[in-house]
């Protein structure tokens, strides 16, 4: 297998997308770093990838992303134990459901802070740090949900959708000394987050998903549909008129 990135870290890695993306870019060389809250979760997954490769290609860093002020050290201290550092993932990412007649500022609050704040906090300093090494990928995993303001998911969309846009901004300020900026958005993607939904379309594994990812990623496209049949799906829903749209229940 083709190893496309030497180092990298993933924000978000002790599940879903994340894991699978961590688990698929060790399976091809790749040094990773692993980060997410739950410590213990992210030394089983670094356990498994370090016994196949046969060395420590895996290492775990506990963090919560709201803690944003710890970021540029760890950011720092991470490159140092990698030996380099030259993709970036934000996957790290909250969907607290919501009934379509509540509104909780908190539940709101927190996917603005985990989905929007977190991967500013950790994708301002590593865009400084490409800008001057004029190398380097970022990848932030948005979502379909972020193409359209749907009456069931207010603060998940808006997160996404100013994900989007905070990505769009950064790769244009950076893609100027040669970094990519990666926005991906998935369609459904069978992890815990979506564990108590219920007969999801078009849904697909997380290592498949992951798969399509590094795949993009290494090619450096500005905007990556998952699969890519979503991109379809969402030319549609973006077409739908207002008046129209707001009557459906999605
Ligand atoms: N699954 C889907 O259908 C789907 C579709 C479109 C987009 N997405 C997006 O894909 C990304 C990954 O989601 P997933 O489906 O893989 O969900 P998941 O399995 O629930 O994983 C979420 C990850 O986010 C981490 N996380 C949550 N809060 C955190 C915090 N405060 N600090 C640090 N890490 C935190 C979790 O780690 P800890 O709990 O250990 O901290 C976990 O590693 C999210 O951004 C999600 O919005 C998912």
């Amino acid at each position: 297998m083709t190893r496309r990135f030497a180092h990298a870290l993933v924000i978000g890695a002790s599940s879903g997308i994340g894991e699978a993306l961590a688990r698929h870019l060790a399976s091809e060389g790749t040094r990773v770093a692993l980060v997410a809250r739950r410590g213990e979760r992210l030394a089983e997954i670094a356990g498994d990838i370090n016994r196949a490769a046969g060395e420590e290609r895996a290492l775990t860093f506990a963090h919560d992303v709201c803690h944003r002020d710890e970021v540029p050290v760890l950011l720092q201290e991470i490159a140092r134990a990698l030996g380099g550092l030259d993709l970036v993932i934000y996957s790290s990412g909250v969907g607290h459901p919501v009934s379509f007649t509540e509104y909780s500022t908190d539940k709101d609050v927190d996917m603005i802070e985990v989905n929007l704040l977190g991967a500013m906090a950790w994708l301002n300093p590593t865009a400084e740090r490409f800008w001057r090494l004029q190398q380097g990928t970022i990848v932030g995993i948005g979502s379909v949900a972020g193409d359209r303001g749907r009456s069931g998911a207010p603060a998940y969309n808006t997160s996404k959708a100013a994900l989007h846009t905070y990505l769009e901004a950064l790769r244009n300020r950076v893609g100027r000394r040669g970094v990519k900026v990666v926005t991906v958005k998935p369609g459904f993607v069978d992890t815990p987050m979506v564990a108590d939904f219920k007969n999801l379309p078009m849904v697909v594994s997380a290592d498949r998903a992951a798969a399509i990812i590094l795949r993009k990623a290494g090619r450096g496209v500005s905007t990556a549909y998952v699969p890519a049949r979503w991109r379809l799906v969402s030319l549609v829903v973006r077409s739908i008129p207002s008046f129209i749209f707001k009557y459906l229940k999605v």
